[in-house]
């Protein structure tokens, strides 16, 4: 019965796809390559968005690229998140479009290499060809190997690798809201499919504190005007609240968007994929059109149990990604969970995070914080 009805929905989903479309595929030449797919992992740092990318950059139809705002943010790093948003989003569009000579705007004038990339060693793309010959396409690639042995290759070499991809990926931590993505959208060029990664805010914290210095420039960004104002000891908690706020109004966005834009739309728990690494990747591939090819199965296995070469990706050295997922429930006070649940109350009953009202709930690893309910429609066309 629920297939029938899912099956019903789909027809009529195509039915108004292929009625908003049609004008376009008759006009389509026979001959014409097929478009290009874009995809952004809309995400926030420590919410496990470096092993999402991965999993889509070590695919071979796929060129990945890692944060590339992040050039922009430290070009201005006395400005505001609110203030770089559309120089984000244009920058981004040119990238989907595979024009980097964006990038001009935000590097040091004169000849330079495919490595002035922010972790370009992240991108399988640029360590094999025809970006980097060193390692055949279709294999699994070690960034440090690919670090060494790609990292004079001209910067033009970006570009070709983009070309010869069907799918361009870019994981980005600084988008703040969904409005400055409508456009992207609605783009006709473009063939958008945003998958939007959360994580529950009290594990980004725990683990944000073992980075503050690294993360002290986004923080001053992110805070904006607000970074004067508050006091030090306050700034955890507000850049918090600016992100879990971020992630609310993201999900809230997408529930107002056109049918057929909704269907763009994924939300992806940091915790579901940890708790089921191999369908959560499924789910997540067959969004965008790709394949889980036989050793991709082999390297989410590996990584998510802390074995083989890509264990860094989960930063979980040889315990389990799972475990890992819940470190904050022993190692953080729970005067400060209290706090942060205070201010990430809404995102949290929105993404379906318990909270918890002691600390002995909080140590109990008995109580799963995590809800079952489904969060969003697509999930009652699962099963
Ligand atoms: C993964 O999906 C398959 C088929 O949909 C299901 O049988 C299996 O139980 C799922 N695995 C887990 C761990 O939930
Ligand atoms: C997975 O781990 C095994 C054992 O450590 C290793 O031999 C294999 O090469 C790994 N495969 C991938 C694709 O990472
Ligand atoms: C999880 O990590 C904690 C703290 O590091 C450790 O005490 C516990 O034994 C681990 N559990 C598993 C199942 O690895
Ligand atoms: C831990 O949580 C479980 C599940 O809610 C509950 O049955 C158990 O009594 C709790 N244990 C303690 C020590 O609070």
């Amino acid at each position: 019965m629920r297939l029938l009805l899912f099956l019903l929905c789909q027809m009529v989903i195509s039915a108004l796809f292929f009625h908003l479309y049609n004008y376009k595929l008759t006009s389509l030449p026979s001959e014409e390559k097929p478009k290009p797919v874009h995809v952004l992992i809309l995400s926030s740092w420590r919410s496990g968005s470096s092993f999402v990318g991965q999993v889509f950059g070590q695919h071979p139809n796929v060129f990945y690229l890692m944060e590339p705002a992040w050039h922009v943010w430290m070009s201005f790093p006395e400005s505001t998140a609110v203030k770089l948003g559309m120089a984000v989003r244009d920058l981004v569009r040119s990238i989907f479009h595979c024009d980097m000579d964006v990038f001009d705007a935000y590097m040091q004038p004169g000849p330079r290499k495919q490595s002035s990339l922010f972790q370009w060693e992240t991108s399988r793309a640029l360590c094999s060809p025809p970006a980097c010959n060193v390692v055949p396409q279709g294999r699994i690639i070690s960034h440090a190997h690919c670090k060494i042995l790609c990292n004079q290759q001209p910067f033009e070499m970006v570009e070709k690798a983009c070309q010869s991809h069907s799918h361009v990926v870019l994981k980005e931590v600084r988008f703040f809201s969904l409005k400055s993505l409508y456009p992207l959208l609605r783009d006709p060029s473009l063939n958008l499919y945003i998958v939007h990664l959360v994580r529950d805010p009290r594990a980004v914290f725990s683990s944000r504190e073992h980075t503050t210095s690294e993360l002290m420039i986004d923080s001053r960004i992110v805070l904006g005007e607000k970074w004067q104002r508050a006091q030090k000891e306050d700034w955890p908690y507000q850049v918090m609240q600016t992100i879990c706020k971020s992630h609310q109004e993201i999900f809230e966005a997408t529930k107002r968007l056109p049918k057929a834009l909704q269907q763009r739309y994924l939300l992806v728990r940091y915790e579901d994929l940890v708790r089921d690494p191999q369908n959560q990747t499924q789910r997540m591939y067959d969004f965008v059109g790709l394949k889980f090819l036989p050793q991709l199965q082999t390297w989410v296995q590996n990584i998510t149990q802390g074995k083989g070469m890509g264990k860094h990706a989960f930063h979980t050295g040889s315990r389990n990604a799972l475990n890992v997922s819940q470190a904050w429930r022993w190692t953080l006070p729970f005067h400060k969970v209290t706090q942060l649940q205070k201010v990430c109350s809404d995102a949290m009953d929105l993404l379906g995070y318990y909270q918890v009202s002691s600390e002995q709930e909080q140590r109990n690893l008995s109580l799963d914080v995590l809800s079952t309910r489904p969060l969003y429609q697509q999930d009652y066309h699962e099963g």
